[in-house]
């Protein structure tokens, strides 16, 4: 059984929270043990708390990788929990069931590793039951809904010697990896970060229901914290069970502003409310706007989530320099990258692989005419043909990322937590750089209510 050593802090995984983050965590060599007794060092046991909708992503994402078993699965809903058991069946995995974590933790000897996709609420408690059981944990985001819930996983990690990776799984997708080490950062094609502007958008959904026949009797839901059955399937809309939309989706984009730039914001101002759904506490439509300090210069962020409106072009991130500009999204139909005029021609960054040629079709770049030079600006005469109004500068030019994902957009991630667990490869989320994040997206909420900015100390997200 592995146990956590720490390891060289590489590029890739580098992300500056201050002195005391130091270096990263990472496992020695696991050997798992076969039933016979014998080594088998492909093989890792694990179970599920949590078989909801992520619960049955991450169970998909996971079955395809060599040598993972699962062996239990816990919900306290029977529903969910039968669902996800028979799933795992039809792929040959006997996952025994459980309601209580606890009771699976103390009587299924044999799981290595937990996965959680509880509500946020729980996740504190779940992870460091797991991780003070012996097992290695990969939990999903939010980390917590409370700073001290996320502080306390951390120092949990810490006292066990456990490895703990959180679900921001953009940092294990190779697009990402490649966009930040290669395009951001590394050959530097944006010339000096200047802004960020990120969103999420989503029209107007009804709330989530249950068949009637498989609601959780009133006394049960009270045992595990749950109002209602209402509140039970609809809990990120509730302060009591997580963050709201900041920290449901916004947690994935915010993540990678701190990771792109490998720096921690200094303020946060932001504004949020309650202004269209009636029955919800957390705010529908949240905006919130960051400095963040690095070692290039100051880089001034804006992020909007909208669950009102899918006008506007979806999800994505937006990393804008004075010499281009990088769209990045898990839906690679939001991805471009861009290259201002002003900019060396990419034609050395092509031959090596780190752009591809400009795109064709929509995106593409439109011919730029002599005039549309930087500082050439048009003469006024005859010609009828458009020119770069005074007030504009010349168009983009759009190009591609040539990596992709041919795999499901968690798997990497899980991927990489088995790796650290078997082989001690550096998590790309441990639970120091989450803690960071997890910080910066409940801060967004404290602004809003504080109806101030914020500001904040580099120990502030050090855990
Ligand atoms: N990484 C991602 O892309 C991503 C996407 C969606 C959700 N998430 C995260 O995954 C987590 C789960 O979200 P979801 O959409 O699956 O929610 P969900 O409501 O669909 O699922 C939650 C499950 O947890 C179970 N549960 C509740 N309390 C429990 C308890 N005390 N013990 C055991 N099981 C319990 C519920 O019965 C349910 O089956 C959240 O933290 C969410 O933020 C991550």
């Amino acid at each position: 059984m592995s146990d956590v050593n720490s390891s060289p802090v590489s590029r890739r995984n580098f992300i500056s929270t201050g002195a005391k983050l130091g270096a990263f965590l990472a496992a020695a060599p696991y050997v798992a043990r076969g039933a016979d007794g014998a080594a088998k060092a492909d093989q890792l046991n694990v179970a599920l708390i949590g078989c909801g909708e992520q619960g049955r992503i991450l169970t998909n994402a996971a079955l395809p990788i060599p040598g993972v078993r699962f062996k239990a699965v816990c919900d306290i809903w029977p529903y969910n929990l039968t669902r996800t058991e028979r799933l795992l069946k039809k792929f040959g995995h006997e996952a025994r069931p459980f309601e209580d974590y606890r009771e699976m933790l103390s009587s299924v000897g044999d799981i290595d590793a937990v996965i959680i996709a509880t509500p946020d609420f729980l996740h504190a408690e779940h992870t460091n039951a797991a991780l003070r059981a012996g097992k290695h944990v990969y939990c999903e985001k939010l980390m917590s809904n409370t700073v001290e819930g996320a502080r306390s996983m951390v120092v949990t990690a810490r006292e066990t010697k456990k490895l703990l990776q959180l679900g921001h799984q953009r940092r294990s997708n190779p697009r990402y990896q490649h966009a930040r080490d290669r395009i951001l950062n590394g050959d530097r094609l944006l010339g000096r970060v200047t802004n960020i502007s990120g969103q999420w958008h989503r029209a107007v959904s009804d709330d989530y229901g249950y068949p009637a026949n498989q609601a959780i009797v009133e006394a049960k839901l009270g045992k595990y914290g749950y109002a209602n059955m209402h509140e039970f399937r609809n809990w990120r809309w509730f302060k009591r069970y997580a963050g709201g939309p900041m920290s449901d989706l916004g947690a994935h984009q915010i993540d990678m502003y701190n990771w792109m730039l490998g720096s921690n914001p200094s303020s946060c101002m932001a504004s949020g409310g309650t202004d269209y759904y009636k029955t919800h506490e957390w705010f529908d439509n949240a905006i919130a706007i960051f400095e963040f300090p690095t070692k290039n210069g100051m880089v001034r962020a804006s992020y909007q989530v909208l669950t009102t409106t899918s006008a506007g072009g979806g999800y994505h991130e937006y990393f804008m320099g004075d010499e281009g500009a990088l769209k990045l999204s898990e839906n690679p139909k939001y991805t471009k990258l861009y290259r201002e005029a002003r900019a060396p021609e990419w034609d050395q960054w092509v031959a090596k692989g780190i752009v591809a040629s400009p795109l064709s079709g929509e995106g593409a770049p439109a011919a730029v005419k002599p005039w549309e030079k930087v500082g050439v600006k048009k003469l006024a005469g005859p010609s009828k043909s458009a020119g770069v109004d005074v007030r504009e500068t010349a168009a983009l030019s759009a190009w591609d990322i040539p990596v992709t994902l041919d795999k499901a957009i968690h798997q990497p991630h899980l991927e990489n937590f088995v790796d650290a667990v078997r082989k001690g490869t550096p998590l790309s989320c441990p639970g120091e750089s989450a803690f960071a994040t997890a910080v910066t997206v409940l801060k967004i909420n404290e602004a809003i209510a504080a109806q101030k900015t914020l500001r904040f100390k580099p120990e502030d997200f050090i855990a």
